[in-house]
């Protein structure tokens, strides 16, 4: 049985889809939910399904590499295989990255290689763009360009602010990530595509 820590920085939707999906005959378990606000609404969700919890207030450390290193012993207490960035809102530094990498996924709300970075469904509506959607990839250095372990796509619609846009997305991503997820976590890194 796969060990699955999910790090959230906000209400933690997707690290409740994943938790959700690890039953039966999955082949992991959440282990731990962290995160660098403990004002997040997704820890009061994990705690109240009984996981362990760790927040760290990333405002109270003089560096970021210091948070990192408290970050990192809170994790690793929970020994994990495998580390689900959901929601969560840190660029973590190359030293924080090379320690997972490899057993490390992110979901971001766009069809990378497109819109890496904020402001992804703002930046498709204004390209115009007609379709939009959400990627599952690996972490490494750079930035939103891992290798890819899902997509999925949803329409732009007329009339779509950006605010329906994300609506959209965020549901779809509820579907793919746990998807990812049991694929990944039963060692096949064939990419899940959603449509
Ligand atoms: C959402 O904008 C989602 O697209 C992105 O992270 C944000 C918060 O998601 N992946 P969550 O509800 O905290 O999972």
């Amino acid at each position: 049985m796969k060990r699955v820590a999910i790090l959230i920085s906000g209400g933690g939707s997707n690290m409740l889809a994943l938790v959700r999906d690890m039953a039966g005959d999955h082949p992991a378990r959440p282990v731990l939910v962290g995160s660098n606000d403990p004002g997040a609404g997704g820890l009061a969700k994990a705690e109240a399904l009984g996981i362990p919890t760790a927040a760290l207030d990333h405002r109270a450390y003089a560096s970021r590499a210091a948070f990192e290193a408290d970050l990192a012993d809170r994790i690793d207490a929970a020994r994990p295989d495998i580390l689900c960035l959901a929601g969560f809102m840190r660029i973590l530094t190359p030293g924080f990255i090379r320690r997972y990498q490899g057993r490390m996924l992110n979901i971001h709300p766009s069809l990378l290689p497109k819109y890496p970075g904020l402001q992804t469904h703002a930046r498709a509506l204004a390209a115009g763009d007609t379709a939009a959607g959400c990627t599952v990839h690996e972490v490494t250095a750079d930035l939103d360009a891992g290798p890819i372990l899902g997509q999925a796509r949803v329409p732009v619609l007329p009339g779509d602010t950006e605010d329906s846009l994300a609506a959209r997305v965020l549901g779809m991503e509820h579907r793919l990530y746990p998807a990812v997820l049991r694929r990944f976590a039963a060692g096949d890194r064939t990419p899940v595509l959603l449509s």
